[in-house]
């Protein structure tokens, strides 16, 4: 079974509803302001921005705000119960901007070098997303001085260690609690330099 169908399945969407509720529940927007986390990763009207794991949309419906009319936002989700949420979310805030996804964003199909951001909200550490994958995809997506913005929750724990040992990722800041990071150069991207003959 692979990932998509495993998104499909009825058993795991029904597992995941009461997950769901809370995610976008009132005692969540009390504690914990999507917007200040938001700023965090530096929206600005225009960008393109692909929502990793984008759930029942805490952060989706802020984010598409902030990118504004000309901006266009990609929330990829694996599980069709969020996904159905989502869409009806975006809808009901009368988002254009806004595309939702079902699709394992380890494999986004997204064309290379084409992101502004890339937003891992709440969805590191996670056993679907290993981040010997999902580092390379993120790395592809995103343009060169594009930012990969990372907020985890409630613990960081090993995962900013891990992605600044990985060499996908140079580290930027950290700014409200979003760790910013600008995709590597990496050998094989680096622009091919002609040695000078000496004379
Ligand atoms: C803990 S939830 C966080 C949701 C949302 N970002 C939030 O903070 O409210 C993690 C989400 O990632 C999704 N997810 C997990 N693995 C995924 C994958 N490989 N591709 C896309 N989404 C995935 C899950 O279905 C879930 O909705």
């Amino acid at each position: 079974m692979n990932m998509e169908d495993l998104g499909n399945s009825k058993l795991l969407n029904w597992l995941f509803k009461p997950a769901g509720r809370v995610m976008e529940s009132r005692l969540r927007h009390r504690l914990s302001d999507p917007v200040k986390t938001l700023q965090g990763a530096d929206l600005r009207p225009g960008q393109t921005v692909l929502e990793v794991g984008a759930g029942t949309g805490f952060f989706t419906v802020p984010a598409a705000r902030m990118i504004g009319a000309q901006g266009r936002l990609i929330a990829m989700e694996l599980l069709a119960t969020y996904v159905d949420r989502l869409t009806e979310k975006a809808a009901a805030a009368g988002l254009r901007n806004v595309e939702v996804v079902q699709r394992d964003a380890l494999r986004t199909g997204l064309d290379t070098a084409t992101m502004d951001r890339a937003l891992l909200f709440g969805v590191l550490p996670y056993l679907s997303l290993p981040l010997n994958r999902l580092l390379p995809e993120m790395h592809r997506v995103l343009k060169p001085d594009g930012v990969m913005a990372v907020w985890m929750f409630p613990v960081a724990g090993w995962v900013p260690g891990s992605i600044r040992r990985s060499g996908w990722f140079d580290y930027l800041h950290k700014r409200n609690g979003v760790y910013c990071y600008r995709p590597a150069v990496r050998a094989a991207d680096a622009p091919a330099v002609t040695p000078s003959r000496p004379r």
